[in-house]
């Protein structure tokens, strides 16, 4: 069964049918027509466990998913139907929102250095809240959007996170007293204080520690008159169940910090910016060995058995590092691929390398992999994969990147329609 949310199609799948029965469909499609491309198969009904799974464990917390995630527009016309607020970082992507019906008060542009024609696209659209860390932002605020509500984005410089976004953004706290006088001085309205604490933050305190600064910052702002309701959280949180950081490990911390230092009675809302939480567990990718090199250390190898144990073997594969495995650097290693219908666990593993299909020889996806011996047509199937991957494919060398299907079971899409209904129905 197909469904069609303006533009989009998405396979509704009939109880019995489950996504790897669409992987195996999408691969005997091709072989018929002697093709081998890669692919991915998006499970939109990850979206919907996720999202059930946020408000138990966030009842606190409205979440803005962060469009730059992925922004296949099936993803976001799933999550647009449950409600949810999005955090866009540019003009394309306040039009991508706006254009699907969702309104600019449920859209934070949270990037805190814009573009003057994108801020001014923004006011717009109806895009009232905006972020900034910095004096020159808020002259082209003043000049583009003077209406704009602020929420002024404090750096997180604890110690390293897995990937660290306060050496490029954020104020610090004893910057933030001249930031918030300039802004009254420019007739300019903060709302606000946001954070992030880094892409896949390992250290659980991070946030803790920044919901503590925030409280800082914020009575700086009441102090000099302004109304300040808003606390963003930002992004951060785990995408996939076998991260280090379990997610409700690390809400059991965000809730009483919550709870200390902005206490529900004092009536401030409080919004994140979850971007790889949302997806990452919704997209598998299905690629295929194009090429393949064995390389037997036979010179230094007594006799044959020690060369068979001691050769590397080198698979080339066609997705890699400029199309879905670009930004999954740090990841990449923990992905653990799947042989397409075989099993490889009683079979003898190789020291393995796995290259992209590009002539660069940086478009190394990994050394660590260990693999069996495999046929150049054999297909690996690679889960999480939906977090930074489809977002930023490039065509470099020539190759498209996979493209994608979008699939649902009935009991996911039901779900969407009956909180789609809830949130329409009046309170
Ligand atoms: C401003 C902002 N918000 C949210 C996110 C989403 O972060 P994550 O995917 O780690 O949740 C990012 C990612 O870079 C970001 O820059």
């Amino acid at each position: 069964m197909e469904s069609w949310i303006t533009g989009s199609k998405i396979v509704i799948l009939e109880e019995d049918v489950t996504v790897e029965n669409v992987i195996d469909q999408k691969i005997n499609e091709q072989m018929d027509r002697d093709l081998t491309d890669a692919f991915h198969v998006a499970d939109l009904g990850a979206l919907v466990d996720q999202h059930l799974r946020w408000q138990r464990a966030l009842p606190r917390v409205k979440p803005f998913y962060a469009v730059k995630c992925n922004s296949s527009k099936p993803v976001v016309q799933i999550l647009a139907q449950m409600g949810m607020g999005f955090d866009c970082a540019s003009k394309n992507e306040i039009a991508l929102i706006r254009d699907i019906g969702v309104a600019g008060e449920r859209i934070i542009y949270a990037n805190p250095c814009k573009e003057s024609s994108h801020i001014k696209y923004a006011a717009s659209r109806g895009v009232q809240i905006l972020t900034f860390d910095n004096e020159d932002e808020l002259y082209k605020i003043a000049m583009n959007h003077p209406a704009a509500k602020l929420v002024l984005r404090i750096a997180t410089n604890y110690s390293p996170p897995q990937i660290s976004l306060s050496e490029k953004f954020g104020a610090t706290i004893s910057e933030c007293g001249h930031l918030m006088e300039c802004a009254e001085a420019l007739k300019l309205d903060i709302i606000g204080v946001s954070f992030h604490v880094g892409s896949a933050c390992t250290v659980l305190e991070h946030f803790t520690h920044a919901i503590a600064d925030a409280r800082i910052v914020f009575d700086m702002g009441i102090h000099l008159g302004f109304h300040m309701d808003v606390l963003d959280i930002g992004g951060g949180f785990p995408g996939s169940r076998d991260d280090k950081v379990i997610f409700e490990e690390l809400t059991a911390l965000i809730n009483p910090a919550l709870d200390i230092y902005f206490p529900e009675e004092n009536g401030v809302k409080i919004i994140a910016e979850p971007g790889r939480y949302y997806v990452t567990s919704s997209f598998t990718l299905a690629v295929n060995i194009v090429a393949r090199r064995i390389i037997t250390n036979s010179q230094s190898s007594s006799n044959d058995e020690e060369a068979e144990n001691t050769k590397t073997i080198m698979y080339y594969i066609n997705d890699g590092v400029y199309g879905s495995f670009d930004n999954l650097s740090q990841f990449r290693d923990l992905l653990k691929p799947t042989l397409y219908k075989k099993d490889f666990h009683d079979q003898k593993l190789y020291r393995t390398r796995v290259w992209g299909p590009t002539c660069d020889a940086n478009d190394n996806i990994t050394d660590v992999w260990k693999l069996p011996e495999l046929k150049i047509g054999d297909w690996l199937l690679v889960q999480n994969m939906g977090a930074y991957t489809v977002s930023t494919l490039t065509t470099f060398n020539g190759f498209d990147g996979p493209t994608a299907h979008y699939v649902i079971s009935k009991k996911a899409w039901e779900t969407v329609q009956k909180i789609k209904k809830r949130n329409e129905s009046p309170a």
